[in-house]
């Protein structure tokens, strides 16, 4: 076990909960070097756990509540009763995301005829390094963390890739329609490899970084939460890709593509990728799709088209998009996306960083004009990077906002760290952001430039008391 429990923390949790805490828990973040928005769509991705990290220190309750502190004042405590069935606290509450992760782990317990009655909550103290809304995973983080917390507390074993599994689903909780990218590798990752994962059913192969690259990671500061608007900006794509799904299913029927298929990745592997790039260039061409003619393609209603494909996990309905679907774009980026990321996993298995490096600029240029999620100050960052050196720099994390990831030589990191923080920090963002800027100049750039290394998934370390 390499997580060193930090002792200050040990005394505020017994002050705040009373109890001695029992075990210490280490979730780190993630960084998504290549392959965004791919896992939703069952096609590979590319990230590596880092060493910003969620820490949770916990006790058992001898009831059902779960109480938990937050080190950071603005984050309230929160206690709630487990149940079958938790109701969420009002969106964009950090409690969901442990409510989220102990959820989980309650409904697989029920369903496995365990006792409600049998099951304990916890007391817990977070304590987290993760900067949050900025595509660094700190909210899966918490639901893996609190997850952990209510297996330990109840004894329970588990097997990290089901629970990656499971955890990806507890996850909708909060209300995106997220992947499985996050929770696998925070789950599974180990120090000193990146993994490629692939998806339906979970699979991972450790891919070595360039040992003379590092990875340096710079946050936009524009926040990219996942709540009420953006939320409904990020749940937009995978509707978006579900409804391209279907067309095409549709019209490569006589191809052998079975029609209810509901994945990208299921008609990638009955075809080639090529293949379905060329079909879907002939059958979308570059204009939006209405819902109307998604509904007269498919031989069904506008209404069913609602139904079928623009649910979302609350039960309410995506707006129609008055401009229609750009089913074109979103496909196009996802599977030459899930290539870039096959592509990548030679390169750096040949050594060919450069290569590397060019893969993670094409997929910049592939979230900014074909998926839709970059913004000015993501797309300014990347610029100001490549010219800082970075042979590769993209956008990482969901996007509208949140980090790059950058891959330099280690020779060029101290002169790259300098011109990011002179040209885009001290540039860019004080002109455009004075008010982001301004925080800065006080709390320095250490949480905003992070040089990494792929560090251990989430430990758990028992505490002899
Ligand atoms: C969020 C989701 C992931 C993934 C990324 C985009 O982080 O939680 O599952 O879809 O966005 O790659």
């Amino acid at each position: 076990m390499s997580c060193v429990m930090p002792s200050h923390l040990v005394a505020q949790f017994k002050e705040l909960t009373g109890l001695e805490p029992t075990h210490y828990i280490r979730v780190p973040g993630r960084v998504n070097l290549i392959g965004e928005h791919t896992d939703y769509n069952g096609l590979p991705v590319m990230p590596m756990a880092i060493e910003r990290q969620v820490r949770l220190l916990v006790a058992p309750r001898t009831d059902q509540r779960v109480e938990v502190y937050n080190t950071v004042k603005r984050y309230e405590p929160r206690t709630f009763t487990i149940s079958p069935q938790i109701a969420p606290y009002a969106t964009g509450d950090w409690g969901n995301y442990v409510k989220a992760g102990v959820q989980g782990i309650v409904t697989e317990a029920l369903e496995s005829g365990k006792a409600l009655n049998d099951i304990r909550g916890f007391s817990a103290l977070i304590d987290s390094s993760l900067p949050a809304a900025a595509g660094l995973s700190s909210s899966s983080a918490l639901v893996v963390a609190s997850a952990l917390a209510e297996l330990t507390v109840n004894g329970w074993s588990f097997d990290r890739e089901k629970l990656a599994e499971q955890m990806a689903a507890a996850e909708q909780y909060v209300g995106t329609m997220g992947g499985g990218m996050d929770q696998a590798v925070i789950l599974l990752a180990q120090a000193g490899s990146a993994l490629k994962i692939d998806f339906f059913p979970l699979r991972i192969t450790h891919v070595n970084l360039p040992p003379a690259y590092r990875v340096v990671i710079c946050n936009s500061m524009i926040r990219a939460p996942k709540t009420a608007e953006a939320r409904l900006l990020y749940n937009r794509l995978p509707i978006e890709c579900r409804i391209a799904t279907a067309v095409l299913a549709r019209a490569l029927s006589d191809r052998g593509v079975d029609q209810s298929v509901v994945r990208i990745s299921e008609i990638v592997s009955a075809l080639s990728p090529d293949q379905v790039l060329e079909e879907a260039e002939k059958l979308f061409g570059d204009a939006h799709w209405t819902q109307q003619q998604v509904a007269d393609y498919l031989g069904i209603t506008s209404q069913e088209v609602a139904a079928r494909y623009m649910r979302l996990i609350d039960g309410a309905t995506l707006p129609t998009p008055p401009e229609g679907f750009p089913l074109l774009r979103r496909i196009r980026h996802v599977i030459t996306e899930g290539q870039r990321v096959e592509k990548s996993v030679k390169a750096l298995s040949a050594g060919d960083a450069l290569r590397f490096g060019e893969l993670m600029n094409a997929s910049h240029a592939s979230c900014r004009d074909d998926y839709g999620i970059s913004c000015p100050a993501l797309d300014e960052l990347v610029g100001v990077a490549r010219s800082a050196g970075a042979v590769g720099a993209r956008l990482t994390g969901a996007g509208f906002g949140g980090c790059t990831v950058n891959l330099v030589h280690e020779d060029k990191v101290e002169s790259f760290v300098e011109t990011v923080i002179d040209r885009y920090y001290g540039g860019y963002l004080k002109k455009n952001h004075p008010e982001l800027y301004s925080g800065l100049q006080t709390r320095g750039f250490d949480d905003v430039v992070i040089v990494g290394a792929p560090q251990q998934g989430a430990e758990i370390q028992p505490l002899n008391s």
